[in-house]
């Protein structure tokens, strides 16, 4: 490498251990955490960092790991680790893929996924300004059961032990690794291959290459985060839900900042690739997940759900309604109660209301459905009116078909529609129908028996049942 040469950097990310601790038969580092799993989380933070590699050490399930990193992130190298050996091991595993790379190799755990990239970041200038072999992230935390202390002698970093291995004076060290290093590129593997198995468990570590480093002369740097709440690993369900908040809390404040009202930032779960608009309240129990898009002045009132959808602005979305995969145009108001299904348009000041189901159906701009419907592969039109209690009758036991209420069209209410059935432009339906024909436009349809009124029988009824 030349001066005037940037270092190339490439990112190993660990996620090949089993994660027992967890005791759940899912992959660790697949658990989820507002919108991600856990190692996409740890991906993410490294993108920025524009590496030239990046490659992830699976093992234990590797299938699940591969599946969901497959789909997600075509451009990833993975390598396998057969045996769970330890970090050091599993390191190794990048041996081949690392060929004859020159410059940095960050170390990532796929178990840490608060890590931010400007502390990556930070880490690796460090690194490379010094010109160390390895550079080492560590934290000071209040609790650091689990974790490998940092044994220092007169400021000097020494070594790392880890929890099973400590002696009680060195279980009461507070400084800890946070499992994310930079090493320089060319003398890391024959480092990794001379670290021999320690511990109960005849693991081989990878902080174990520091102390090699040391002994042998070579510079070895460490840097204190600046940021505790990154740099805890996740070990147990009780660690997953403790980095759900903080996960949370980051996002709230990023959307407070930016004007977003939040009434409750406690009880507030938006996942991190939320958009929400300026001048929209949020009240306490508001769910926003995936990729969802809310607009300006938007009321999210409490216990709603949003998954996958764009709302415009100015909507306003009444007590516990669920909505998916669907787009809503400015001003509408949706709720309470209600419930809008995949793949659904909503336009512009319509109204969904209470106990409302939508499914693949658009709501022109203005048309409502109030009450107590069931909506489903339909298409209705601007101004129509849904009266309270419609159902569309749109699945014959096998088959599903499409209802379309032109623009203007008034159902009354308790109407059955069944589909496929066309209600043309302005047309009329008297309450309680059962729908079985297409109404031409403007005409009245009225399809239910006629009353019949017997006089005097409601008292003879009476006597009767006495
Ligand atoms: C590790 C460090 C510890 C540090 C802590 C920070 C070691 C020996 N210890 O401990 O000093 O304080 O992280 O969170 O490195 N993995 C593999 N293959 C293996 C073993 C682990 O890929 O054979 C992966 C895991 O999937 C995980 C990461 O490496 O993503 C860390 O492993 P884990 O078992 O969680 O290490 P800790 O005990 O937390
Ligand atoms: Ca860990």
């Amino acid at each position: 490498m030349t001066a005037t040469e940037p270092a190339e950097r490439h990112v190993v990310v660990l996620a090949a251990g089993r994660g027992t601790r967890m005791k759940s038969t899912q992959p660790k580092v697949l658990h989820r955490l507002a919108g991600f799993s856990l190692i996409e989380h740890v991906l993410r933070a490294a993108d920025p960092l524009g590496a030239a590699s990046t490659i992830v050490v699976v093992g234990h399930r590797a299938e699940a790991v591969e599946a969901a990193l497959n789909g997600s992130r075509p451009g990833i190298r993975l390598v396998h680790q057969e045996q769970q050996l330890g970090t050091a091991h599993a390191l190794l595993q990048a041996e081949v893929p690392l060929r004859g790379a020159r410059g940095s190799v960050i170390v990532l755990s796929g178990d840490t996924p608060l890590i931010r990239t400007r502390t990556i970041e930070a880490l690796v200038e460090a690194h490379e300004r010094a010109g160390s072999a390895a550079t080492m992230l560590t934290g000071e935390v209040e609790r650091p059961y689990g974790y490998g202390r940092v044994v220092r002698h007169g400021g000097r970093f020494e070594r790392v032990v880890e929890e099973t291995d400590a002696t009680d004076a060195e279980r009461a060290i507070r400084e800890v690794n946070c499992g994310v290093y930079a090493f320089d590129g060319a003398p890391l593997f024959a480092g990794l291959h001379r670290i021999e198995a320690a511990g109960p468990k005849r693991e081989r570590y990878l902080p174990g290459i520091l102390q090699a480093y040391r002994e042998q002369g070579l510079g070895v740097g460490t840097l204190a985060a600046a940021d505790l709440g990154e740099v805890s690993g996740i070990n147990s369900q009780s660690q997953l839900a403790e980095a759900g908040s903080v996960m949370r809390q980051r996002k709230n404040e990023e959307l407070m900042a930016m004007g977003v009202t939040i009434i409750d930032p406690a009880t507030a779960y938006i996942d991190v690739d939320v958009e929400v608009g300026a001048d929209t309240v949020i009240h306490p129990n508001v769910i926003l997940e995936g990729r969802t898009r809310i607009g300006e002045r938007c009321v999210l009132h409490a216990g709603v759900r949003i998954t996958n959808t764009t709302l415009g602005d100015g909507v306003t979305v009444l007590d516990h309604s669920l909505i998916g995969g669907s787009t809503v145009a400015d001003d509408a108001k949706i709720g309470p109660f209600a419930h809008v299904r995949p793949v659904t348009t909503i336009g512009a000041g319509a109204r969904v209301g209470n106990f409302v189901e939508l499914k693949q159906t658009s709501l022109g701009a203005r048309a409502k459905a109030g009450h107590l419907s069931y909506v489903g592969d339909a298409d209705v039109g601007e101004d129509a009116n849904v009266g309270a209690g419609t159902i569309t009758c749109n699945y014959d036991g096998k088959q599903k078909h499409r209802t379309t209420i032109e623009p203007d069209v008034f159902v009354g209410s308790g109407t059955a529609l069944v589909a496929p059935v066309t209600l043309g432009k302005g047309a009329y339906v008297g309450a309680g129908s059962a729908i079985t024909e297409d109404v031409p436009p403007a005409a009245l349809a009225i399809a239910r028996s006629r009353q019949v009124n017997k006089p005097g029988r409601a008292g003879e009824i009476r006597t009767r049942k006495k």
